[in-house]
């Protein structure tokens, strides 16, 4: 059995201060063969309070795989096996590269302040000299004006959790050295839901938090301890805008490994890490798959083929030792290409993603202009643990000595950064479709 052990961290990206509350449970699985005590993390940013969260439990990274069946992929049309053949970006390795970043925080106005690492004071800068060199071909660099003419006219909405805002918060720096945008929506009260319209091409690019995907209820400080999700039911917080949408980039996978309970036509179907509860436990792998299924598929069926979906495959964090220790991901370099390897969770949530996708193209055969893609960056945001903010999420955590405890983030990435990349290969995708 592979043991290991897994750290994670979330952010609300909304709010400004952080809590971190604490509570701890163990549980025996009874189901699942080979599990582990596990420790995970989590933290949100909220504005008011200060305290302290840990969980542990026991995911199974040896579950068996969820039952549901795959389909296999579809290349049915010329036009797919044309581009079937073209670069694989997702895997590669990282090398030194002297140009550095497009973009600085005095150039770009929509960091958010956890990710102002050279701001915060991070001392090194190496990490932002290294490029993604993939196996087989060139990744280009990023190409604003490409990218603004590939989606004028066009509603481009980043829809899931906080790497997909942190996904956006990069592109629209990267944009804004050629075009400034205008923020034309916020939600009240909090960041969770905002526009930007770029006048000289008339785009919008949108986010919606929802970090399930499908309906649900956060788990929360003041609420239960577990998520709630309805397995069967795609959040209409974002899918009702669908027929504003032109592009859809997905991203979703932390808020799986939390305590959730799971519906399925209006019934609990089971629970991971409720003890309290007496439901059947399960692990996330199945729920996983079930949500992106849903969401494929209502799309598949409002849109009937007028729309472009990219499914971001998970981005591992990267916790080494206790969370709240100077030092847990203060790694300065890219892991090599042979030290490290996709595996364990990390693998099998990037499995069910390709596969959920594979699966929605034959699917979606049927409606000609449906076109759906995967943004592979496991496999290269693995080899980046000195990508993330760290302790310098917030301003000089050491400006009086190290702390006794100090928050770490190992999940988001730097502004610069290594998720720039996520959007070079982005644009290559949003290129290939015009070519076809
Ligand atoms: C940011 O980039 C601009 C333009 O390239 C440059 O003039 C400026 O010195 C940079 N600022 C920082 C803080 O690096
Ligand atoms: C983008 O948003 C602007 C302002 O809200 C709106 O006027 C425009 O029609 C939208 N364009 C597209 C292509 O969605
Ligand atoms: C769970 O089961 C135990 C033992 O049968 C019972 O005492 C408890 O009330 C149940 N809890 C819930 C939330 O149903």
């Amino acid at each position: 059995m592979e043991e290991r052990k897994m750290r994670s961290a979330l952010l609300f990206e909304d709010k400004s201060v952080a809590f971190i509350k604490r509570f701890a449970f163990s549980i025996s699985y009874v189901l699942l063969p080979a599990t582990l005590l596990c420790t995970f993390f989590y933290f949100l940013s909220i504005t008011q309070s200060s305290t302290t969260t840990t969980t542990t439990y026991r995911p199974s990274f040896s579950s068996p795989h969820p039952s549901l069946p795959s389909s296999s992929p579809s290349f049915s049309s010329e036009r797919d096996k044309v581009y079937h053949d073209s670069c694989d970006y997702s895997n590669g390795e990282w090398v030194d590269d002297r140009s550095g970043p497009l973009y600085n925080v005095t150039t770009c106005g929509t960091i958010k302040e956890s990710e102002k690492c050279i701001s915060n004071g991070r001392p090194d800068l190496g990490y932002l000299y290294w490029r993604w060199q993939p196996k087989e071909c060139n990744l280009p660099r990023f190409e604003p004006l490409t990218f603004l003419q590939a989606v004028e006219n066009k509603h481009v909405a980043f829809v899931g959790d906080s790497l997909a805002r942190n996904q956006l918060e990069s592109l629209l720096c990267m944009l804004a050295t050629v075009s400034n945008p205008n923020l034309v929506y916020k939600s009240p009260n909090d960041n969770k839901f905002r526009r930007w319209h770029f006048p000289s091409h008339n785009a919008n690019l949108s986010l919606y938090w929802s970090p399930f995907l499908v309906e649900g209820v956060e788990r929360s400080n003041e609420g239960p301890y577990y998520n709630t999700m309805y397995l069967d039911h795609v959040n209409e917080r974002w899918a009702r805008d669908l027929e504003w949408f032109d592009m859809i980039v997905v991203s979703f996978g932390h808020w799986f490994l939390l305590p959730s309970v799971y519906y399925e036509g209006g019934l609990v179907i089971g629970s991971l890490n409720c003890p309290d509860l007496n439901h059947t436990q399960m692990d996330f792998y199945v729920p996983l798959r079930k949500v992106l299924r849903t969401t494929l598929s209502s799309i598949i069926e409002r849109k009937r083929g007028e729309v472009d979906v990219i499914v971001k495959t998970f981005s591992p964090a990267h916790f080494e030792g206790d969370w709240d220790k100077a030092g847990t991901c203060l790694k300065t370099q890219p892991y090599k290409k042979e030290e490290k390897d996709v595996e364990g969770m990390d693998a099998e949530i990037r499995k069910i993603e390709i596969e959920e996708v594979e699966n929605a193209k034959a699917k979606a055969s049927e409606f000609g202009g449906f076109r759906l893609d995967i943004l592979d960056v496991t496999r290269l945001a693995l080899l980046r643990p000195d990508g993330h903010p760290g302790p310098y999420m917030n301003p000089f955590p050491f400006a009086k000595g190290v702390p006794e405890r100090v928050q770490n983030d190992c999940v988001h990435w730097c502004l610069p950064g290594p998720i720039d990349t996520w959007n070079q290969i982005f644009l290559q995708i949003i290129k290939k479709r015009e070519k076809r």
